[in-house]
């Protein structure tokens, strides 16, 4: 596609994805690829900018990542962010060395605002500072424009060549302004015109769809998830009936959710394609039985998708494409396009089906991130319910039931789940304030799981002998590592009395307060 375009140059930073987002957040498409980049390539992309990122080493060491210093002499803006500002100034002639004083956390700055940079801003603003090295003399021709109490250069700039170093991370919200500066960065030096808008990449995917498929046939494997919803849309949209999405209830999926995903695609639905729902619960239950290893069921689980998939593929016959739902950060980590990309994505639907005729994949989301996928789900009309929609593990609630799955336990862990994400959403709900602020405990994944332990209670006069429902809740950005979220006592305690007056089965709630790690985020 015909786009305008910032290379982000990734040094190994924590924060790479992240200022990509952010690029993309002041309406500038972004990509990231690694510092091994070959030039010739970089001139070959024409972008309109580029951003060197963080990393973690000292670029005056023999085998940093370091890079040629013609790429400051293409004329394309660049600008240079903490390892990449310290490189930029060290390639070009300035001293580099380590920093009598380590910064570390928010931290105040003052900068020049007669630079393009910090247009609109004021001359004193906090900034997220994280380094151990430090730029002690800017390069020839660069002038300072930003210092803290001990950093001299926090910003060396040589604005004929466009060229910006900055010790500070603008990407990371901490930096008070650094959406501005990101923003000035993009329009006022690179003089990007802000064509990325997700109603634009809807109608061009619809239009590239449209040619790239001709009169195909295509066949989607749609799980109802965030990502697959948006895919099979898109396509719908572009194609119509020439698509065939494949959904297989498993039987694992949480309350309603196959009904519900029937309501948006199936035939009472508002788009028109060929949508075949596969109610596989008995043949899972079925599978699953006397299985309590949690390995074993993941595979069983997942094997017995593709199993069933591959029976629906073969009854459509011979199809020319098959939908994915990678998306950008799958493509980013796995290194950048090509193969190992695709092996990724394939383990995103548990699997790549071997016996699917098929000729190419098709990956209509693979530029974007998940908040754009959500935006551009929106975008396509899809209902709030689905577009924000908590992840869900493909194995479902067969990770969510500790030891052997059956037909009843799925039931309870369904009806506890359903009464507890009803009355978290409901306490957020109360708790946000007019700007649509969110309360401190709200957990980005919650849900119940059915602890496969069965205790004594007494429920009016009687004994019983029931499961234990556990909670979970946690707060994580990037689901690698979480905490447990603070709901407060009130909400948990009405869910517990629902959870034991409503749900057949159990006389016990649990909260789970482990932190991942150790723990992980599901149970299994
Ligand atoms: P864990 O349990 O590994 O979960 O801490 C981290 C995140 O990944 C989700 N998850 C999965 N997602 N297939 C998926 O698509 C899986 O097999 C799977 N296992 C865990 C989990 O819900 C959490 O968001």
């Amino acid at each position: 596609m015909d786009r305008e375009l910032v290379l982000v140059i990734d040094f190994g930073g924590q924060y790479n994805q992240l200022v990509a987002r952010r690029v993309r957040e002041c309406n500038v498409y972004c990509e990231i690829c690694s510092y091994k980049t070959d030039i010739e390539k970089i001139k070959e992309m024409n972008p309109k900018g580029i951003i060197l990122t963080g990393g973690p080493n000292s670029c005056y060491e023999a085998d940093s990542p370091t890079y040629k210093k013609e790429l400051f002499e293409l004329g394309i803006p660049v600008l240079g962010l903490c390892y990449g500002a310290q490189l930029m100034q060290h390639i070009l002639g300035g001293t580099v060395e380590k920093a009598p004083v380590r910064e570390y956390g928010k931290t105040e700055i003052h900068v020049d605002v007669a630079s393009k940079l910090f247009q609109g801003l004021e001359e004193n603003t906090v900034v997220w500072m994280s380094h151990f090295d430090y730029i002690s003399k800017p390069a020839p021709g660069f002038k300072i424009t930003g210092y803290t109490k001990d950093c001299p250069v926090a910003v060396a700039e040589c604005e004929e060549k466009q060229l910006y170093a900055i010790q500070f991370h603008p990407e990371v919200l901490h930096t008070v302004r650094g959406k501005e500066i990101l923003s000035n960065f993009v329009y006022n030096v690179c003089g990007c015109a802000g064509d990325w808008k997700m109603d634009s990449f809807v109608e061009n995917s619809i239009q590239a769809i449209r040619e790239k498929v001709g009169d195909g046939k295509v066949l989607c494997a749609l799980s109802g998830g965030v990502d697959s919803s948006v895919a099979a849309v898109l396509l719908a949209k572009a194609i119509g009936k020439q698509l065939t999405c494949v959904f297989v209830d498993h039987g694992l999926l949480r309350k309603n959710e196959g009904d519900e995903v029937e309501a948006v695609f199936g035939p009472d639905g508002e788009y028109d394609l060929n949508f075949i729902r596969v109610n596989a619960q008995d043949r899972y239950y079925e599978k699953l039985k006397g299985v309590d290893e949690p390995e074993e069921k993941r595979k069983i689980i997942g094997e017995e998708f593709i199993r069933v998939f591959e029976e629906e593929a073969k009854k459509i016959g011979a199809v020319d494409f098959l939908v994915q739902g990678t998306i950008y950060p799958d493509v980013v980590e796995s290194g950048l396009g090509g193969e190992s990309a695709v092996i990724k994505s394939h383990h995103n639907v548990g699997g790549l089906p071997d016996h699917v005729d098929f000729k190419e994949i098709i990956e209509p989301l693979r530029d974007l991130f998940k908040d754009e996928v959500r935006k551009a789900g929106l975008e396509l009309g899809i209902p709030e319910y689905l577009v924000f929609r908590q992840p869900f593990p493909g194995p479902g609630l067969g990770i969510r039931i500790i030891g052997e799955v059956t037909a009843e336990k799925v039931k309870i862990v369904q009806d506890a789940d359903a009464i507890y994400r009803e009355e978290v959403d409901r306490a957020a709900a109360s708790f946000k304030d007019e700007n649509g602020v969110e309360a401190p405990w709200m957990p980005n994944q919650y849900f119940a799981a059915l602890t496969n332990m069965r205790s004594v209670g007494v429920m009016g006069d009687e004994r019983t002998y029931d499961y234990a429902v556990a909670l979970r809740a946690v707060r994580t950005i990037d689901f690698m590592t979480a905490e447990s979220a603070e709901i407060p006592y009130e909400v948990m305690n009405k869910v517990m009395n629902r959870i034991i007056n409503e749900v057949k089965g159990v006389n016990r709630v649990m909260y789970d307060l482990t932190s991942k790690p150790p723990g992980t985020i599901e149970f299994e």
